[in-house]
């Protein structure tokens, strides 16, 4: 399998999706401005999570785009709400300029508030899917994005800067604030695809390895990246006095629970066959990004 051609291929899908569903304007300039940062790149690997996941278990993940795509969404408005300056204050992200740099801080908090919104209008315009899987999914992702997933970690990361955080602490905050929309994706695109209990079980249990191997790695990242390769600041982190796996256990220990928690996901693909590929491989990317 061309693992890079998959992957450049799905990111396409999900770029002309994106494009194509915000092209009809709304009534104000915030349409701009959520434009502005959901069409600005960024790495697409919720949703292409979501489509790889589905063709693990014999699906066809291309036909799940506005699922994809509407977590992809409420993934860039975390973004925007995340850099304005009452959370992390940061003024660049992929690549460009910060929503409220650009469009000043009410303009980015109501980007974000339209992102979350159109998010779930697109996600159920998915067609081809029985009406009460897809409602249970979309249920699932809602829950994924709220105070007992993403919010929630957000919520936790704020309290943090102000006090150190235990490493169960800081494990719940990385399950909340990033593994929680990674769960999403993956058991989505598997239940959309029909996964069988055993398979989704597995799944979840990869989904879990994965998130948060995924956010200890932009923990070091934080630390080791280059602002060039990031689209983002290095440092702030610091900057913002945050507990991270790199301040509780030193870059080499992060990097060693990031290596520990991306073979347990491997693991858990293990009786998954070919079709899982591309899960793999997404895996082993995950070992070392640059971005
Ligand atoms: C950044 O997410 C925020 C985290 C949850 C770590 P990504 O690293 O997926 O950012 P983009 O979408 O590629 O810009
Ligand atoms: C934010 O985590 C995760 C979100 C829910 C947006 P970070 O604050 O570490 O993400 P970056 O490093 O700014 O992308
Ligand atoms: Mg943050
Ligand atoms: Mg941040
Ligand atoms: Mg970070």
């Amino acid at each position: 399998m061309d693992f890079q051609k998959y992957y450049e291929e799905r990111k396409q899908l999900v770029e002309s999706f994106l494009k194509k569903r915000t092209a009809k304007k709304g009534i104000s300039k915030v349409d701009d401005a959520m434009i502005y940062s959901l069409l600005a790149g960024g790495k697409r690997i919720r949703p292409i999570l979501l489509m790889a996941t589905a063709d693990a278990v014999g699906g066809k993940g291309y036909n799940y785009l506005p699922v994809a795509c509407g977590l992809e969404m409420i993934h860039t408005y975390s973004l925007i709400h995340d850099d304005l300056p009452c959370m992390d204050n940061d003024d660049y992200r992929r690549g460009r300029l910060t929503n409220h740099k650009v469009y000043g801080e009410a303009t980015a908090l109501l980007a974000g508030d339209g992102l979350l919104t159109m998010a779930f209008e697109v996600m159920l315009e998915q067609k081809g899917v029985d009406p009460a899987v897809l409602v249970d999914v979309v249920r699932e992702a809602a829950m994924c994005a709220g105070n007992f997933g993403m919010v929630g970690g957000q919520g936790l990361d704020m309290e943090a800067e102000t006090k150190q955080l235990t490493e169960k602490e800081l494990k719940t905050l990385h399950e909340g604030k990033t593994g929680a929309l990674f769960i999403a994706a993956i058991r989505g695109g598997a239940r959309l695809a029909g996964a069988t209990d055993k398979q989704l079980l597995a799944l979840t249990q990869f989904a879990q390895f994965l998130g948060l191997a995924f956010q200890i790695t932009d923990d070091i990242l934080d630390v080791t990246g280059t602002e060039a390769e990031l689209g983002k600041p290095v440092g702030s982190d610091a900057k913002n006095h945050k507990t991270t796996y790199v301040t509780l256990f030193t870059l080499e220990g992060a990097q060693k629970k990031a290596d520990e928690a991306l073979a347990g996901a491997l693991t858990c693909l293990a009786e998954f066959g070919e079709a899982a590929e591309p899960l793999r491989e997404i895996t082993r990317l995950m070992a070392h990004r640059k971005n």
